[in-house]
C-alpha cells in the first residue's frame, strides 16, 4: 500500500470515527431529551409526574376517547400511571394543608377538600370559583392531566358559602317524609356547589340516629331506618343528576357503620362524649338498622362512602375488613369508592404506619389527609416495597376512585362559573316548602293556625330574629354562625311579613314588653338552641336553657295565649314546662328561610311533619 493511500486510508478512519461518534453523541442527546421529556422527571419518586415544560400533556390517548367505555378508558388510564401517581389518587387533602399548591402536580394528589369552614381568602361564589379552578389547574398540568375531587361536606346547602341557600338540617327534612322534596334539595345543592367549581360533596348523611344527647342527630334524618333510607336514596339521586354540560356532582354516603348508634361514655376523643364512640350491636341488629340506608344509596349508585370514626364492639370500623369488604363490596356490591373521615386512620393511633397498613388492607380506597399528605406518600411507598400492601390493592383503589372521576365527568366536562346559580329565587322558595312541611305540631290547644287578622302579637326569644341560629352549624363555619348577616329572613321577619296591616307586632329579644302596652292577644316564642357541630354538642340533658324559659315565662305574663316555637336541631327535654304552654312547634333548624315557619303558624300551610325520632313529652 502507497504512504498516500495509507495516509488517505487514515484520514478515512478519522473521518467515519468522528462521524460516528458525533451521530453516537447526537443520538444519546435525543435520546436523553426525548427520556426527560417523555418520560415522568425521575430526580426523585415523588417527582415522576411533574411536567415543567408543561408540554407533555396527553393527547388523543384512548382513555381520552369519549367513544370508549368508562371502564376502557379507567383501565387504560391505570395502565400508564406510575406507583406514585397511584398513590397520589389515594390522597384526599385539606386544602389549608397544601403549603405550597405545586405539591399537586408534585404527589399527583388525587382529591382536596375544603373541611368546615376552610373557604378561599375571598369567601364568595367567584372566590370559591377561582380557587378551585387554580388547583385544578395545578393537577391538569401533571403528565396525564387527571383532574382532581374537591369535596365539602354541604350537608344543607352548599353553606359554606354566604348566599348559599341554607336548607334545613336533614332531621327537619325526615320530619318532611317527602323524598321528591328531598331529591329536590340534593338537586339544587349540588347545582350550587358546581357552580363554585365543587364536584364532590360530603352528603348524605344516612346515619341512624338513636340516641338525642348525641352532637350530629340533625345531620340525620332520624332514627327510622326505612325513612333513613328512602330519603338517603332520593338525595343521592338528586345529588348525582343534576349535570352540567357533562360535569357532575358525586355523592357521599356516610358514615358507615353504625355512627349513629354509638353509646354515652364511649368516645375516644376525651372532648365528646358520644361521638366518636362505640357501637355494641349484634351482626344481624347492625343488619337491619344501620346498614339499611346504606343498602339504598348503593341502589342509587352513590359514587362514594365514607367510613365514620366510630368502633363496633370495641374495633375501629376503619380498620374493619369484614364490613369494609366482605359485606360492602361482597355482599352488597359497592362499585365506587371508600372515603376516610377526617383524621380517622390516624386518630388514637400510635403507629401511623401500621394504621394506614390495616386501612388500606381493610378497604379504604381513599384516605382524608387533613394535616400532612408527605408522609402518606412515603408510608405508601414503604408498604408497596416491603408488601404490606400489594399492588394488586393498590391498583384496585386507584381503579375504583378513576371510575367515580370518569362517571362523574371530570375529564370531560368543563367548569362554567355561574354565580348566579347560588341562592336562586327558586331555591329559597324550594328551601321555604321545606321549612313548612317539616314543622311538627308537638302541642296545640287551638291556638295554631293564628288568623292574619290578630290585633296584637308579641314575639321574643333567643332564635326569633337571628339567621344563624335558625340555620345551626355547618353554616359558613363548622360550628356555625351567629346574627343576622347571610342572606335570609329570619322567623320574626317572616311572621310581621305575613299578618295584615292592621296586627301590630312587637318584638323584644327576652320579653321585655311593657305592661303598660296592654296584653298581647297572642304572643310567640322562638327559642331554642345555639349551634354545635359533632361531639361538640354532646349533652347529658338538652333542654331549653334558663335565659329562654324566662324569656317564655315573661311573654305568658304579657300574652293571653303562648306559641312556643322549638328551633333545635333534636328532641329537647321539655317535659316540666309543657303543659304552661298553649302550642309548641319543632321547627328543627329551618335554614335561611324563615317565612316557611310564618307559613304554618298563620295557616297558609298546614301542619304535615311528623317526628322522625322520638321526643318523650
Ligand atoms: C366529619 C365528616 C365530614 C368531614 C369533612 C369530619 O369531622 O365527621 O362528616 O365530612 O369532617 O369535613
Amino acid at each position: 500500500m502507497s504512504k498516500v493511500s495509507k495516509a488517505h486510508l487514515r484520514e478515512m478512519k478519522k473521518i467515519i470515527l468522528t462521524v460516528i461518534t458525533v451521530g453516537l453523541a447526537g443520538m444519546m442527546f435525543s435520546f436523553a431529551l426525548a427520556y426527560f421529556e417523555l418520560l415522568p422527571k425521575t430526580r426523585s419518586e415523588q417527582y415522576v409526574v411533574f411536567c415543567q415544560s408543561g408540554t407533555c400533556h396527553p393527547k388523543d390517548l384512548p382513555y381520552q376517547d369519549h367513544a370508549l367505555s368508562f371502564d376502557e378508558r379507567t383501565d387504560d388510564l391505570l395502565s400508564r400511571m406510575t406507583t406514585t401517581e397511584k398513590i397520589g389518587q389515594l390522597a384526599l387533602v385539606e386544602k389549608n394543608s397544601i403549603h405550597n399548591p405545586e405539591d399537586i402536580a408534585r404527589y399527583g394528589l388525587g382529591a382536596l377538600l375544603s373541611g368546615a369552614g376552610a373557604k378561599p381568602e375571598s369567601n364568595t361564589a367567584e372566590g370559591w370559583f377561582q380557587m378551585v379552578k387554580d388547583f385544578q389547574e395545578q393537577a391538569t398540568k401533571t403528565r396525564l392531566s387527571i383532574p382532581l375531587f374537591y369535596g365539602v361536606d354541604a350537608i344543607h346547602g352548599h353553606t359554606n358559602v354566604p348566599g348559599a341557600t341554607v336548607f334545613p338540617h336533614a332531621i327537619g327534612l325526615g320530619a318532611s317524609k317527602d323524598a321528591d322534596l328531598v331529591r329536590d334539595i340534593a338537586y339544587a345543592t349540588a347545582k350550587e356547589a358546581a357552580a363554585t367549581g365543587v364536584n364532590w360533596v360530603y352528603s348524605p348523611n344516612v346515619d341512624i340516629a338513636q340516641d338525642m344527647r348525641w352532637g350530629r342527630v340533625y345531620e340525620t334524618f332520624g332514627s327510622d331506618p326505612s325513612n333513613v333510607s328512602t330519603l338517603g336514596k332520593a338525595s343521592v339521586e338528586g345529588i348525582q343528576s343534576f349535570d352540567n354540560e357533562g360535569l357532575k356532582v358525586a355523592a357521599t354516603a356516610k358514615h358507615y357503620l353504625g355512627n349513629g348508634a354509638t353509646e354515652w361514655g364511649s368516645s375516644t376523643n376525651k372532648d365528646f362524649k358520644i361521638d366518636q364512640g362505640n357501637v355494641t350491636l349484634s351482626d344481624i341488629a347492625l343488619r337491619q338498622t344501620q346498614l339499611t340506608p346504606f343498602r339504598a344509596a348503593i341502589e342509587a349508585n352513590a359514587q362514594s362512602i365514607m367510613v365514620g370514626l366510630n368502633q363496633w364492639n370495641g374495633e375501629k370500623v376503619i380498620f374493619n375488613k369484614y364490613l369494609l369488604t366482605d359485606v360492602l363490596r361482597n355482599e352488597l356490591g359497592f362499585k365506587g369508592f371508600v372515603v376516610s373521615d377526617w383524621y380517622g386512620v390516624y386518630e388514637n393511633e400510635t403507629d401511623n404506619y401500621q394504621a394506614l397498613v390495616k386501612a388500606i388492607n381493610a378497604g379504604v380506597d381513599m384516605v382524608m389527609l387533613p394535616f400532612d399528605y408527605k408522609t402518606f406518600s412515603n408510608d405508601m411507598q414503604r408498604a408497596l416495597k416491603n408488601g404490606d400492601i400489594s399492588k394488586e390493592r393498590l391498583d384496585e383503589a386507584t381503579r375504583r376512585i378513576l371510575k367515580a372521576k370518569f362517571e362523574t365527568g371530570l375529564f370531560d366536562g368543563v367548569l362554567l362559573e355561574q354565580a348566579s346559580d347560588i341562592g336562586t329565587i327558586e331555591h329559597r322558595a324550594l328551601a321555604q316548602k321545606a321549612v313548612s312541611e317539616s314543622l311538627v305540631s308537638l302541642k296545640n290547644n287551638k291556638v295554631v293556625p293564628i288568623s292574619k287578622k290578630t290585633p296584637k302579637i308579641f314575639v321574643a326569644g333567643s332564635a326569633a330574629n337571628n339567621i344563624g341560629m335558625q340555620s345551626g352549624a355547618w353554616t359558613v363555619e363548622w360550628q356555625g354562625i351567629d346574627g343576622n348577616w347571610i342572606p335570609g329572613t329570619t322567623i320574626l321577619k317572616g311572621i310581621q311579613d305575613k299578618v295584615s296591616s292592621s296586627t301590630k307586632v312587637e318584638y323584644s329579644l327576652v320579653a321585655d314588653f311593657a305592661e303598660t302596652s296592654g296584653l298581647a292577644d297572642i304572643g310567640i316564642a322562638v327559642i331554642g338552641e345555639r349551634p354545635y357541630a359533632e361531639g361538640w354538642g354532646d349533652i347529658e340533658s338538652p333542654t331549653l336553657s334558663s335565659e329562654d324559659l324566662m324569656t317564655i315565662a315573661k311573654l305568658k305574663r304579657v300574652s293571653k295565649k303562648v306559641v312556643v316555637v322549638i328551633v333545635s336541631g333534636r328532641p329537647l327535654n321539655i317535659k316540666d314546662f309543657v303543659k304552661d304552654w298553649d302550642a309548641v312547634i319543632a321547627a328543627w333548624l329551618p335554614g335561611s328561610e324563615g317565612q316557611g315557619v310564618a307559613d304554618v303558624l298563620f295557616g297558609d300551610k298546614p301542619f304535615v311533619g311528623v317526628l322522625p325520632i322520638i321526643w318523650d313529652l
